[in-house]
């Protein structure tokens, strides 16, 4: 069981992360949920804002900790890098912030949480297939696993775990299995025995080629073909 921490004071993250461990949490998830509706608050604050929240628990327990990240930086991979260098012993990727909508009737903002769609599995599985076998720490697949074939591409993408949270809220928890069921369905259909054999096989490898057939990193060059030449 992973203990899911959102704190504020930096002392307080450090003490909760604590009291998890002795509840017996075997991991910590650090949900470094922050929006810097600051705008003097520049993006190196905002970083730092998350080492140092990471070093402090890091320091406070023994067990695993990992960072949940928003997709909000300029450099996903170099913040990644930093976290990984800092001690994160994994990445989840990625968090939602909460973006409320208005309702044009009675002049309200409306502060309700939606509930993901599946087209939004394709910023994590992009920046997973980006960052497998580039970093020490695991990778953690989320927002947008909705059914047993978005377990398949993040895992495909270099997801050591991938998790789900909308979809159980929609199906209740035994959709679990079925997300369970449908992976165990196609790795027998595909001919896999070992999710070993899955992960990161459509991963992008340092020097831009994918393991392979190139299939993830030509689709990336595509997109990007006609911009700058990111890739
Ligand atoms: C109603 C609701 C409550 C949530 N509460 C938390 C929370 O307390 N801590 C957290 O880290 N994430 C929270 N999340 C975010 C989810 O853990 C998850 O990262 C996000 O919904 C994307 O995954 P999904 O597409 O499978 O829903 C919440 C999401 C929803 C929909």
């Amino acid at each position: 069981m992973i203990g899911s921490l959102n704190g504020v004071t930096p002392g307080g993250w450090a003490r909760y992360a604590s009291s998890m461990q002795n509840a017996g949490a075997a991991a910590i998830e650090l949900n470094t949920y922050y929006l810097p509706g600051d705008p003097q608050i520049d993006g190196r604050q905002v970083e730092q804002r998350h080492l140092d929240i990471l070093a402090r628990v890091k320091a406070a327990v023994e067990v695993p900790v990992a960072v949940k990240l928003s997709p909000f930086f300029s450099s996903i991979g170099e913040m990644a890098q930093r976290l990984d260098q800092a001690g994160a012993d994994g990445l989840v990727l990625f968090n939602r912030f909460l973006q409320p909508d208005i309702d044009c009737e009675t002049l309200t903002a409306a502060p309700d949480v939606p509930l993901s769609a599946a087209a939004e599995i394709r910023l994590p599985l992009t920046w997973i297939a980006l960052l497998h076998g580039r970093l020490r720490a695991s990778l953690a697949a989320t927002t947008g696993v909705v059914a047993a074939a978005d377990v398949v591409k993040c895992l495909l993408a270099g997801a050591d775990v991938v998790q789900s949270a909308s979809a159980l809220l929609r199906h209740g928890p035994e959709y679990a299995s079925v997300l369970l069921d449908g992976l165990r369905d196609w790795m027998r259909r595909k001919g896999f025995t070992t999710l070993d054999e899955v992960r990161g096989m459509l991963a992008v490898h340092e020097d831009g080629s994918a393991r392979e057939r190139g299939d993830y990193v030509s689709a990336l060059r595509d997109a990007n073909s006609g911009a700058d030449g990111v890739y």
